[in-house]
């Protein structure tokens, strides 16, 4: 028997654009609904997976690559797959992307200027101290989608627009709540 279609859901952005806010809600919405999900999330990567790799770009690309090399395994299980990345390099992320079978590319959208004043994390204050080299969008690269499947801007729409808007692309078109 083969096993029900997977589907990979790719959230790129900045740093504090809310790419693990809207992973996480996503999460719960397609759990209740029943669909088997499973959470890539740079941040928790970055503690296993990839413990000991840094910010350059062939130790993101490296990041980036084992990530879709886990999501692909799960996706070919029947696993709704939600990556969230910063995946900064448009040419590694088109790369990976293509070797999904129906992937789904989110564009995760804040301007700096707002994701400096969130400072989830107080990393934007640091970074621009100059305590953080290669800090995405301060001191290194960030290549936004050119063609994204989905671009939510999160500082024009709120979580629960953001959450209803990715629900409607996965053809859940009813509210996330
Ligand atoms: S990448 O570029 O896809 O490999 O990055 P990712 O694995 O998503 O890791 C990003 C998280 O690492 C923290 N962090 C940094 N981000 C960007 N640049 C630098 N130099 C950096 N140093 C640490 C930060 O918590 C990122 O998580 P998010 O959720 O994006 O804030
Ligand atoms: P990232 O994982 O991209 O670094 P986080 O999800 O950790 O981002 O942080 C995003 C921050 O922005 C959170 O504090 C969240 O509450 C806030 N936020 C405001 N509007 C939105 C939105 N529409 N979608 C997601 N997060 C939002
Ligand atoms: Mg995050």
């Amino acid at each position: 028997m083969t096993a029900p279609a997977g589907r990979v859901v790719w959230f790129t952005g900045l740093s504090g654009a809310g790419k693990t806010t809207l992973a996480r809600g996503l999460a719960h919405a397609l759990s209740a609904r029943g669909v088997p999900v499973e959470l890539l999330d740079g941040d928790a990567v970055r503690e296993h997976l990839s413990q000991g790799l840094g910010f350059s770009r062939a130790d993101r690309d490296t990041n980036v690559r084992r990530i879709a090399f886990v999501a692909g395994l799960l996706e070919k299980h029947g696993v709704t797959v939600l990556v969230s990345a910063i995946s900064p390099y448009r040419a590694t992320r088109s790369a990976v992307l293509a070797g999904f079978r129906n992937p789904l590319e989110v564009f995760v959208d804040a301007p700096l200027e707002v994701v400096t004043r969130r400072d989830v994390k107080g990393l934007y204050l640091r970074a621009l101290a100059g305590e953080i080299p290669h800090f995405t969008g301060v001191s290194d690269p960030y290549e936004a989608p050119l063609a994204p499947d989905l671009h939510l801007r999160t500082d024009l729409e709120d979580e629960s627009t953001c959450l209803s808007r990715l629900l409607a692309a996965l053809g859940f078109p009813e509210t996330a709540h």
